[in-house]
């Protein structure tokens, strides 16, 4: 092993603690010793590490919770009992893989495309319980990805009847007796809530055994928080619709996630904010206190239990509910202590601007906030709070004048029906007064400076332009596209910028967000190099075995003259990072990452991944922080910070933006109202940039009101750079051409539609997108955009958008201002 995976994994190991939540808890933990152990549940041996897709990363080597308990000295009584399930998982996997390829050719679509991210339910199976020991462990696992999403099935968001049956009989029969979660989304716990101990161990990257042996044995601690609210599959609402694969309708509004359960008054199993630990603590609010519209809560944390821990105070607003309805409360900031020994006392402030709490106006098209009582609520979890102070705005106040960057949705929002209920008077408690003067900010920001860029590239042909501004494809003649692994000089990175322009280094870009995903074993040989282990592995490498030709820097039957290692570090998946609630622990992970990238030469991450948890069935949830923008948006610019602290390192945001399903991804339409956008699913970019400009963004696959984000001058333009002034590269998802199909209602995006909006980069780039630009440069006026309902469409619309030598060269200039800042 390398000293850089020796130290970056002793960083991993001791602070992926703090990821874990601890649901329930009767105190029977953390054992004192290394005993005796009965050691159950498909994710004992199988443990995941993280989900599957462009978010895999390749470690060396991951410790499985089978593995890290021995390590530690345990002595697992139930060795046969993992033995006779593995039978039962290959058999099951077997089945599954090959149903997987009937039913991909059954729908004309190749197989690897088809299965990517299919979630393979855990199997029912019948082996007997009998395992000896002074305590028990059951760890249920799942695992999903990208490309499709999750099911509200057995096996999957619902436990399965062997799981249930074992998980109660353990419970019954063991005094200590651990329910251990090793998921990446929620799982309906409701047939087992009453299991008295219940830890979300998650998905903690290389060294999840280890760490995970580290807190049974109280060497450390859980003090993680729910990122999401986790409750009975039937309590989330249905008021919109998830997963259709053509149109998906954000009726809910604002209402998501814990925006919803309080407002309706649903009671969560667990909520938002959530999380026990070893000790207890007590959280006294000391002061509350304004400058201008900053509000700071200060509070002290007493630790009243046994052991040391780490608290997390939460602070919601609750804003008036005037001519805008409003949710009963938003997470406006919170802090996470140090460590607090037990008996000792820690002071912590939490500092929010009310500005940031502002509401989306239709008819005023602003940011306001509305005259009337703010009430300041703080505690522990979203549903475990007191109500401190009340700040008051005595008039309605403009914070932003903005523009209307999406078309009518065609529908109005879900408003909760506890809106305008009256509120109790808080009459007890503090209040501050903020006036609207306090609350405005510039509505726009100054362009970026493009003259010198523009310089550089008005000499270049219009065969050289439209190569800038297209990811690399090498061989000029690649017709195809090629999926995440396109990169020529680094083997099993994403893709890179071009190489084609005499001059302009080419930047690398590798995928995330749990770490730095490359291809781990990479051989040489004449003709230059090739991965002997493909970057994009598991299930995707195996429907790709009997595929056609291997695509460039995948495994191909080559003899290498010498060979070497890209092992990178697998970090906790972006939930269970969220779930520290730690932002110094967040830019400490950034910073492993950007010293990988430094090691391998890796210009831009494509991470992190900020899209929301709408719906528990997202696929790729996992790799997304929370169903809160705050919290989402604060722990990507962390990352950021970590990463871009590395000279000539950047992070690329993605997926921009209400890309919450992966079903039929690049051809889906969410249709979201201004508000619901801007207040939730663009809100975690904008803090973003707003926080830590990240040198990247990549736009999402899908459409937003029937336009492609990425062919959105209104998004790119208008709100990302006039109004948020964002400075960094925008580039497309991935548009491959194995995954478009041309029968769906809605088109792919294409180069030049991309291009002519606002989104410089169109990646990874081919031969065929280069023809398209070079037809729309030499094509006329046309307007690009408008609804293809079919292939023949499509391509009529690729002959319909023209473009001009200047735009073109705009956006090419945008890349090399890019290029020479990062190399
Ligand atoms: C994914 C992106 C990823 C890209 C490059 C796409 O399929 O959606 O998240 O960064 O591939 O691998």
């Amino acid at each position: 092993m390398n000293q850089y995976e020796i130290d970056h994994l002793a960083v991993v190991r001791a602070n992926t603690p703090e990821s874990m939540v601890f649901l329930k808890s009767d105190g029977s933990f953390p054992l004192s010793h290394p005993g005796r152990l009965a050691l159950y549940g498909a994710g004992a041996r199988r443990t995941v590490k993280g989900g599957s897709g462009s978010g895999d990363v390749n470690s060396r080597h991951v410790v499985t919770i089978e593995e890290g308990l021995e390590n530690a000295g345990f002595v697992l009584t139930t060795k046969p009992w993992l033995d006779a399930y593995d039978d039962v998982a290959a058999a099951h996997h077997r089945r599954f893989v090959a149903d997987l390829k009937r039913r991909a050719a059954q729908a004309g679509i190749p197989a690897p495309e088809f299965g990517m991210g299919a979630v393979e339910a855990a199997p029912e199976y019948d082996l007997p319980l009998a395992g000896t020991g002074d305590a028990a462990v059951y760890v249920v696992s799942r695992e999903s990805g990208e490309g499709n999403d999750r099911v509200a099935q057995r096996g999957d968001v619902l436990l399965t009847h062997s799981e249930i049956r074992d998980i109660q009989v353990l419970a019954a029969q063991f005094e200590r007796f651990l329910l251990v979660l090793n998921v990446g989304g929620v799982v309906d716990l409701s047939p087992v809530s009453h299991v008295p101990n219940i830890l979300l161990l998650s998905q903690l990257g290389a060294s999840i055994g280890d760490a995970f042996a580290d807190v049974l044995l109280g060497r450390s601690y859980p003090s993680g928080k729910l990122s999401t609210t986790w409750t009975a599959w039937e309590d989330y609402p249905s008021i919109g619709n998830f997963g259709d694969p053509d149109d998906t309708y954000y009726r809910e509004g604002i209402y998501v996630g814990y925006r919803y359960f309080d407002s309706v008054g649903v009671a969560p199993l667990f909520p938002f904010g959530f999380g026990l630990g070893y000790t207890t603590f007590d959280v006294e609010v000391r002061a509350v206190s304004s400058d201008h519209s900053l509000v700071s809560v200060q509070a002290a944390v007493t630790n009243t239990g046994e052991h040391a821990g780490k608290e997390v105070v939460q602070v919601y607003v609750s804003a008036p509910n005037g001519r805008l309805d409003q949710p009963h409360q938003v997470l406006a900031g919170f802090a996470k202590t140090d460590e607090i020994s037990a008996g000792s006392t820690e002071r912590v402030t939490v500092t929010f601007d009310l500005a940031d709490l502002a509401s989306y106006d239709a008819a005023a098209v602003a940011m306001v906030l509305e005259a009337g009582e703010y009430v300041i609520r703080v505690g522990t979890s979203s549903r475990d709070t007191e109500v401190c102070a009340v700040v008051e705005l005595s008039e309605t106040a403009t914070v932003r004048r903005v523009h209307q960057v999406l078309a009518d949705p065609g529908f109005t929002d879900f408003t909760s029906p506890q809106y305008a209920a009256p509120r109790p008077a808080y009459n007890q408690v503090p209040r501050v007064l903020v006036t609207a003067a306090d609350l405005r900010r510039a509505d726009a920001c100054e362009p970026v400076d493009l003259a010198d860029a523009l310089d550089h590239v008005s000499g270049l042909s219009d065969d050289e332009l439209c190569h800038l501004v297209l990811g690399d494809y090498g061989d000029s003649a690649m017709k195809q596209s090629v999926i995440g692994q396109a990169s020529q000089t680094l083997i099993g990175a994403a893709g890179q910028t071009t190489t084609a322009i005499p001059g302009l280094p080419s930047l690398i870009l590798a995928d995330g967000p749990a770490g730095l995903r490359l291809a781990p074993e990479v051989g040489e040989d004449a003709d230059g190099r090739f991965a002997l282990r493909p970057a994009l592995g598991g299930l995707y490498a195996e429907l790709r075995e009997d595929d056609a030709p291997a695509q460039a820097g995948e495994t191909a039957p080559r003899r290498p003259q010498r060979s070497y290692e890209q092992y990178t570090t697998a970090l906790p998946i972006g939930t269970a990072i969220a779930q520290t609630w730690n932002l110094t622990l967040a830019e400490k992970l950034g910073d492993i990452v950007g010293a990988e990238m430094e090691h391998f030469g890796v210009h831009l991450w494509l991470a992190p991944a900020v899209n929301l948890h709408r719906s528990i069935l997202c696929g790729r949830n996992f790799e997304y922080f929370s169903e809160d923008p705050l919290l989402s948006g604060q722990m990507a610019a962390a990352i950021a910070r970590g990463v871009q602290a590395h000279p000539g390192r950047g992070v690329t945001i993605k997926h921009f933006a209400c890309n919450n399903q992966e079903a039929n991804r690049l051809h889906s339409c969410s249709h979201v109202s201004e508000r619901a956008a801007r207040e939730l699913y663009l809100r975690s970019f904008e803090i973003t940039i707003r926080t830590d400009q990240p040198h990247g963004l990549m736009t999402s696959y899908n459409l937003i009101n029937g336009v492609h984000t990425s062919e959105s001058s209104a998004l790119l333009e208008t709100l990302l750079r006039q109004e948020w002034g964002y400075k960094g590269l925008v580039m497309t998802d991935w548009v491959i051409d194995s995954m478009a199909r041309t029968d769906q209602r809605y088109p792919r995006a294409i180069a030049a539609a991309t291009i002519k909006a606002g989104n410089e980069l169109f990646m990874p780039g081919c031969e065929n997108d280069r023809q398209n630009l070079l037809a729309a440069l030499h094509t006329g006026n046309a307007a690009p955009g408008g609804k293809a309902h079919s292939g023949e469409e499509q391509r009529g619309k690729e002959q319909r958008v023209s473009l001009t030598r200047e735009e073109l060269e705009k956006q090419a200039a945008r890349i090399v201002r890019i290029v020479r800042r990062l190399r």
